[in-house]
Protein backbone atom coordinates (compact mmCIF):
# COMPACT_ATOMS: atom_id res chain seq x y z
CA UNK A 1 0.00 0.00 0.00
CA UNK A 2 2.65 2.59 0.83
CA UNK A 3 3.59 1.68 -3.31
CA UNK A 4 0.59 2.98 -4.30
CA UNK A 5 1.40 6.07 -2.11
CA UNK A 6 4.50 7.00 -3.70
CA UNK A 7 4.33 6.11 -6.98
CA UNK A 8 3.89 9.65 -7.94
CA UNK A 9 6.70 10.98 -6.32
CA UNK A 10 9.40 8.23 -5.85
CA UNK A 11 12.11 10.22 -7.36
CA UNK A 12 11.58 13.47 -4.73
CA UNK A 13 11.06 10.91 -1.97
CA UNK A 14 14.39 9.98 -2.42
CA UNK A 15 15.96 13.26 -2.75
CA UNK A 16 14.10 13.93 0.24
CA UNK A 17 15.79 11.30 2.05
CA UNK A 18 19.06 12.44 1.00
CA UNK A 19 18.07 15.83 2.11
CA UNK A 20 17.15 15.03 5.69
CA UNK A 21 19.89 12.28 6.10
CA UNK A 22 22.67 14.80 5.04
CA UNK A 23 21.19 17.88 7.10
CA UNK A 24 21.25 15.95 10.62
CA UNK A 25 24.53 16.11 11.11
CA UNK A 26 27.32 17.12 14.22
CA UNK A 27 31.02 16.95 14.67
CA UNK A 28 29.46 17.11 18.72
CA UNK A 29 30.50 13.18 19.51
CA UNK A 30 27.19 13.08 21.57
CA UNK A 31 25.26 14.52 19.33
CA UNK A 32 26.44 12.79 16.24
CA UNK A 33 25.68 9.43 17.82
CA UNK A 34 22.11 10.34 18.97
CA UNK A 35 21.37 11.52 15.37
CA UNK A 36 22.90 8.60 13.71
CA UNK A 37 20.79 6.22 15.70
CA UNK A 38 17.46 8.35 15.23
CA UNK A 39 18.45 8.78 11.00
CA UNK A 40 18.84 5.19 11.24
CA UNK A 41 15.37 4.25 11.00
CA UNK A 42 13.16 7.05 9.15
CA UNK A 43 9.70 5.86 10.21
CA UNK A 44 6.77 6.08 7.47
CA UNK A 45 7.84 9.54 6.23
CA UNK A 46 4.03 10.22 6.24
CA UNK A 47 4.62 14.03 6.88
CA UNK A 48 7.33 14.72 3.70
CA UNK A 49 4.99 12.10 1.59
CA UNK A 50 2.15 14.47 2.37
CA UNK A 51 3.87 17.36 1.50
CA UNK A 52 5.55 15.86 -1.71
CA UNK A 53 2.31 14.79 -2.95
CA UNK A 54 -0.11 18.04 -2.27
CA UNK A 55 3.18 20.07 -4.30
CA UNK A 56 2.37 17.63 -6.98
CA UNK A 57 -1.44 18.64 -6.97
CA UNK A 58 -0.63 22.06 -7.15
CA UNK A 59 2.45 22.84 -9.24
CA UNK A 60 5.90 20.99 -9.25
CA UNK A 61 8.44 20.17 -6.46
CA UNK A 62 10.93 22.57 -5.97
CA UNK A 63 14.03 22.82 -3.75
CA UNK A 64 11.71 25.50 -1.52
CA UNK A 65 9.01 22.22 -1.50
CA UNK A 66 12.15 20.08 0.02
CA UNK A 67 13.01 22.14 2.71
CA UNK A 68 9.86 22.27 3.67
CA UNK A 69 8.74 18.52 4.05
CA UNK A 70 12.51 18.05 5.75
CA UNK A 71 12.42 21.02 7.81
CA UNK A 72 8.33 19.65 9.26
CA UNK A 73 9.58 16.33 9.63
CA UNK A 74 12.25 17.54 11.11
CA UNK A 75 10.42 19.13 13.71
CA UNK A 76 8.26 15.65 14.26
CA UNK A 77 11.00 13.77 14.68
CA UNK A 78 11.97 16.62 17.61
CA UNK A 79 8.70 16.07 18.80
CA UNK A 80 8.81 12.56 18.96
CA UNK A 81 11.98 12.72 21.35
CA UNK A 82 10.68 15.17 23.35
CA UNK A 83 7.37 12.96 23.46
CA UNK A 84 9.09 9.62 24.76
CA UNK A 85 10.78 12.21 27.22
CA UNK A 86 7.30 13.40 28.82
CA UNK A 87 5.78 9.43 28.47
CA UNK A 88 8.51 7.98 29.66
CA UNK A 89 8.87 5.60 26.70
CA UNK A 90 12.08 3.55 25.98
CA UNK A 91 10.86 2.22 22.62
CA UNK A 92 10.63 4.10 19.04
CA UNK A 93 10.35 2.68 15.46
CA UNK A 94 11.52 -0.90 17.21
CA UNK A 95 14.44 0.63 18.80
CA UNK A 96 15.56 2.11 21.81
CA UNK A 97 14.05 5.99 22.26
CA UNK A 98 16.68 8.41 22.41
CA UNK A 99 15.91 8.76 26.58
CA UNK A 100 16.32 5.42 26.62
CA UNK A 101 20.26 4.64 24.97
CA UNK A 102 20.92 7.88 26.06
CA UNK A 103 19.38 9.52 29.23
CA UNK A 104 16.36 12.11 29.60
CA UNK A 105 19.33 15.50 29.97
CA UNK A 106 20.91 14.36 26.42
CA UNK A 107 17.12 13.44 24.64
CA UNK A 108 15.68 17.26 25.72
CA UNK A 109 18.94 18.90 24.61
CA UNK A 110 19.07 16.88 20.96
CA UNK A 111 15.52 17.75 20.59
CA UNK A 112 16.17 21.51 20.71
CA UNK A 113 18.82 20.97 18.23
CA UNK A 114 16.43 19.17 15.69
CA UNK A 115 13.82 21.91 16.15
CA UNK A 116 16.44 24.52 15.19
CA UNK A 117 17.78 22.34 12.58
CA UNK A 118 13.37 22.26 11.77
CA UNK A 119 13.82 26.42 11.55
CA UNK A 120 16.33 26.53 9.07
CA UNK A 121 14.71 24.17 7.13
CA UNK A 122 12.02 26.06 6.60
CA UNK A 123 14.07 29.68 6.39
CA UNK A 124 15.25 27.91 2.89
CA UNK A 125 11.86 28.13 1.80
CA UNK A 126 12.36 31.99 1.69
CA UNK A 127 8.37 31.98 2.53
CA UNK A 128 7.98 34.27 5.32
CA UNK A 129 4.30 32.34 5.05
CA UNK A 130 6.06 29.27 5.49
CA UNK A 131 7.94 30.45 8.92
CA UNK A 132 5.03 32.26 9.91
CA UNK A 133 3.39 29.04 10.21
CA UNK A 134 6.19 26.89 11.53
CA UNK A 135 5.85 29.31 14.22
CA UNK A 136 2.54 28.34 14.96
CA UNK A 137 3.11 25.31 14.55
CA UNK A 138 5.76 24.35 17.48
CA UNK A 139 3.74 26.50 19.82
CA UNK A 140 0.29 24.34 18.80
CA UNK A 141 2.15 20.97 19.50
CA UNK A 142 3.32 22.14 22.99
CA UNK A 143 -0.06 23.87 23.31
CA UNK A 144 -1.17 20.39 22.72
CA UNK A 145 0.93 18.32 24.68
CA UNK A 146 0.13 20.62 27.86
CA UNK A 147 -3.72 20.81 27.30
CA UNK A 148 -3.26 16.69 27.66
CA UNK A 149 -1.11 17.10 30.51
CA UNK A 150 -3.46 19.57 32.16
CA UNK A 151 -6.28 16.94 31.65
CA UNK A 152 -4.76 15.14 33.97
CA UNK A 153 -5.87 17.06 36.61
CA UNK A 154 -9.50 18.11 35.52
CA UNK A 155 -12.46 15.83 36.98
CA UNK A 156 -14.22 15.79 34.02
CA UNK A 157 -14.14 13.53 30.67
CA UNK A 158 -14.97 15.48 27.70
CA UNK A 159 -14.87 14.25 24.51
CA UNK A 160 -14.44 17.85 22.87
CA UNK A 161 -11.38 18.14 24.83
CA UNK A 162 -9.87 15.10 23.43
CA UNK A 163 -10.80 16.64 20.03
CA UNK A 164 -8.93 19.74 20.71
CA UNK A 165 -5.99 17.58 22.46
CA UNK A 166 -5.00 15.75 18.99
CA UNK A 167 -6.13 18.96 16.64
CA UNK A 168 -3.01 20.40 18.46
CA UNK A 169 -0.65 17.65 18.82
CA UNK A 170 -1.14 15.46 15.75
CA UNK A 171 -3.44 17.15 13.19
CA UNK A 172 -2.10 20.52 12.73
CA UNK A 173 1.14 19.10 11.54
CA UNK A 174 -0.50 17.34 8.63
CA UNK A 175 -2.57 19.99 7.61
CA UNK A 176 0.58 22.58 7.50
CA UNK A 177 2.22 19.42 6.02
CA UNK A 178 -0.20 19.73 2.59
CA UNK A 179 -0.60 23.56 3.55
CA UNK A 180 2.78 24.45 2.59
CA UNK A 181 3.49 21.51 0.25
CA UNK A 182 0.71 23.20 -1.95
CA UNK A 183 1.55 26.39 -1.62
CA UNK A 184 5.19 26.62 -1.98
CA UNK A 185 4.44 24.52 -5.46
CA UNK A 186 2.55 27.79 -6.38
CA UNK A 187 -0.95 26.11 -6.03
CA UNK A 188 -4.48 28.33 -6.21
CA UNK A 189 -5.88 29.72 -2.41
CA UNK A 190 -9.02 26.90 -2.95
CA UNK A 191 -6.55 24.07 -3.87
CA UNK A 192 -4.41 25.18 -0.62
CA UNK A 193 -7.44 25.55 1.79
CA UNK A 194 -8.89 22.40 0.40
CA UNK A 195 -5.66 20.10 0.62
CA UNK A 196 -5.21 21.95 4.39
CA UNK A 197 -8.21 20.56 5.21
CA UNK A 198 -7.63 17.26 3.86
CA UNK A 199 -4.47 17.31 6.26
CA UNK A 200 -6.63 18.36 8.75
CA UNK A 201 -8.69 15.30 8.88
CA UNK A 202 -6.17 12.62 8.06
CA UNK A 203 -4.60 13.82 11.20
CA UNK A 204 -7.31 13.13 13.11
CA UNK A 205 -7.85 9.69 11.61
CA UNK A 206 -3.92 9.11 12.54
CA UNK A 207 -4.59 9.79 15.91
CA UNK A 208 -7.45 7.77 16.32
CA UNK A 209 -6.19 5.17 14.89
CA UNK A 210 -3.17 5.00 17.49
CA UNK A 211 -5.34 5.88 20.28
CA UNK A 212 -6.84 2.38 19.40
CA UNK A 213 -4.12 0.89 18.64
CA UNK A 214 -2.91 1.42 22.42
CA UNK A 215 -5.33 -1.16 23.84
CA UNK A 216 -4.05 -3.68 21.32
CA UNK A 217 -1.10 -6.00 22.67
CA UNK A 218 -1.52 -8.60 19.43
CA UNK A 219 0.12 -5.66 17.52
CA UNK A 220 3.66 -4.81 17.09
CA UNK A 221 4.07 -1.29 16.28
CA UNK A 222 7.27 -0.45 17.60
CA UNK A 223 6.68 0.95 20.50
CA UNK A 224 4.77 0.57 23.76
CA UNK A 225 1.00 -0.59 24.54
CA UNK A 226 -1.29 0.36 26.80
CA UNK A 227 1.32 3.68 27.83
CA UNK A 228 -1.63 6.13 27.62
CA UNK A 229 -3.56 4.86 30.86
CA UNK A 230 -0.29 4.30 32.52
CA UNK A 231 0.41 8.10 31.83
CA UNK A 232 -3.16 9.01 32.91
CA UNK A 233 -4.12 9.55 29.21
CA UNK A 234 -7.91 8.75 28.84
CA UNK A 235 -8.56 8.51 25.01
CA UNK A 236 -11.50 8.87 23.08
CA UNK A 237 -12.00 4.92 23.38
CA UNK A 238 -12.39 5.09 27.38
CA UNK A 239 -14.44 8.64 27.34
CA UNK A 240 -17.00 7.20 25.00
CA UNK A 241 -17.26 3.88 27.42
CA UNK A 242 -17.24 6.42 30.57
CA UNK A 243 -20.35 8.40 29.15
CA UNK A 244 -23.57 7.40 30.91
CA UNK A 245 -21.88 4.97 33.19
CA UNK A 246 -21.82 4.61 36.84
CA UNK A 247 -19.71 6.39 39.41
CA UNK A 248 -17.46 3.27 39.88
CA UNK A 249 -15.95 3.96 36.59
CA UNK A 250 -15.93 7.35 36.69
CA UNK A 251 -13.89 7.13 40.04
CA UNK A 252 -11.87 4.59 38.84
CA UNK A 253 -10.93 6.04 35.51
CA UNK A 254 -10.01 9.26 37.79
CA UNK A 255 -7.83 6.97 39.93
CA UNK A 256 -6.15 5.89 36.79
CA UNK A 257 -5.72 9.95 35.71
CA UNK A 258 -4.03 10.66 38.89
CA UNK A 259 -1.65 7.58 38.50
CA UNK A 260 -3.16 6.15 41.68
CA UNK A 261 -4.81 3.24 40.05
CA UNK A 262 -2.41 -0.04 40.40
CA UNK A 263 -1.85 -2.65 37.18
CA UNK A 264 -5.03 -4.31 38.18
CA UNK A 265 -6.93 -1.30 38.30
CA UNK A 266 -5.88 -0.20 34.93
CA UNK A 267 -6.53 -3.64 33.46
CA UNK A 268 -10.25 -3.43 34.57
CA UNK A 269 -10.90 0.26 33.09
CA UNK A 270 -9.38 -1.27 29.54
CA UNK A 271 -12.11 -4.41 29.77
CA UNK A 272 -14.61 -2.39 30.92
CA UNK A 273 -14.10 0.26 27.89
CA UNK A 274 -13.81 -2.92 25.56
CA UNK A 275 -17.08 -4.19 26.88
CA UNK A 276 -18.42 -0.52 26.83
CA UNK A 277 -17.74 -1.16 22.91
CA UNK A 278 -15.51 1.93 23.33
CA UNK A 279 -12.92 0.75 20.50
CA UNK A 280 -15.57 0.00 17.95
CA UNK A 281 -16.91 3.85 18.63
CA UNK A 282 -13.62 5.19 17.94
CA UNK A 283 -13.03 3.39 14.69
CA UNK A 284 -16.73 4.60 13.66
CA UNK A 285 -15.69 7.96 14.42
CA UNK A 286 -12.25 7.50 12.34
CA UNK A 287 -14.45 5.93 9.60
CA UNK A 288 -16.50 8.98 9.64
CA UNK A 289 -13.89 11.53 9.60
CA UNK A 290 -12.28 9.34 6.74
CA UNK A 291 -15.61 9.47 4.43
CA UNK A 292 -15.07 13.42 4.97
CA UNK A 293 -11.93 13.24 3.65
CA UNK A 294 -11.99 11.26 0.80
CA UNK A 295 -15.15 13.46 -0.66
CA UNK A 296 -12.67 16.65 -0.74
CA UNK A 297 -10.25 14.71 -3.17
CA UNK A 298 -12.83 14.67 -5.85
CA UNK A 299 -12.28 18.36 -6.82
CA UNK A 300 -8.49 17.76 -7.04
CA UNK A 301 -6.98 17.88 -10.90
CA UNK A 302 -4.73 15.51 -10.72
CA UNK A 303 -5.76 12.13 -10.77
CA UNK A 304 -3.30 10.31 -9.98
CA UNK A 305 -2.20 11.89 -7.11
CA UNK A 306 -6.00 11.99 -6.10
CA UNK A 307 -5.41 8.35 -6.39
CA UNK A 308 -2.62 8.33 -4.20
CA UNK A 309 -3.94 10.39 -1.78
CA UNK A 310 -6.84 8.03 -1.53
CA UNK A 311 -4.30 5.22 -0.83
CA UNK A 312 -2.65 7.87 1.90
CA UNK A 313 -5.98 8.23 3.56
CA UNK A 314 -7.18 4.43 3.57
CA UNK A 315 -2.97 3.88 4.83
CA UNK A 316 -3.77 6.22 7.86
CA UNK A 317 -7.26 3.90 9.22
CA UNK A 318 -5.64 0.49 8.24
CA UNK A 319 -2.05 0.74 8.92
CA UNK A 320 -0.86 -1.70 11.80
CA UNK A 321 2.58 -0.08 12.25
C1 LIG B 1 3.83 8.95 15.79
O1 LIG B 1 3.83 9.29 14.44
C2 LIG B 1 3.26 10.07 16.59
C3 LIG B 1 1.81 10.23 16.47
C4 LIG B 1 1.28 11.30 15.99
C5 LIG B 1 0.93 9.19 16.95
P1 LIG B 1 4.20 8.25 13.29
O2 LIG B 1 3.47 6.95 13.53
O3 LIG B 1 4.01 8.88 11.97
O4 LIG B 1 5.73 7.98 13.54
P2 LIG B 1 6.87 7.53 12.53
O5 LIG B 1 7.51 8.79 12.04
O6 LIG B 1 6.31 6.71 11.39
O7 LIG B 1 7.79 6.71 13.40
C1 LIG C 1 1.55 11.83 19.80
O1 LIG C 1 1.12 11.32 20.94
C2 LIG C 1 2.90 12.48 19.97
C3 LIG C 1 3.06 13.79 19.32
C4 LIG C 1 2.20 14.30 18.52
C5 LIG C 1 4.29 14.51 19.63
P1 LIG C 1 1.51 9.90 21.51
O2 LIG C 1 2.23 10.03 22.79
O3 LIG C 1 0.28 9.03 21.50
O4 LIG C 1 2.51 9.34 20.43
P2 LIG C 1 3.25 7.93 20.51
O5 LIG C 1 2.18 6.89 20.69
O6 LIG C 1 4.19 8.02 21.67
O7 LIG C 1 3.95 7.82 19.18
MG1 LIG D 1 3.99 9.09 23.41
MG1 LIG E 1 0.31 6.88 21.21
Amino acid sequence: MLEDIRKPILAELESYQQLFRSSLQSDNALLSAALEHLTRKLGKMMRPTLVLLCAKEAGTVTDEVMHAAAGLEMLHTASLVHDDVVDESDMRRGQRSVNALFDNKAAVLVGDFITSKALAEIALTHSLEAVERMAWLGQTLADGELLQLGNTQRSTFSREAYYEVISKKTAALFSTCARLGALLAGGEAATVALLEHFGHLVGLCFQLRDDIFDFDESLNVGKPKGNDLQEGKLTLPVLYALDGCDDYYRRLALKVRAHEASRLEIQELVDFTIRRDGLEYAESEMLRLRDEAVALLNDLHNREVAQALHHYIDYVVQRNL
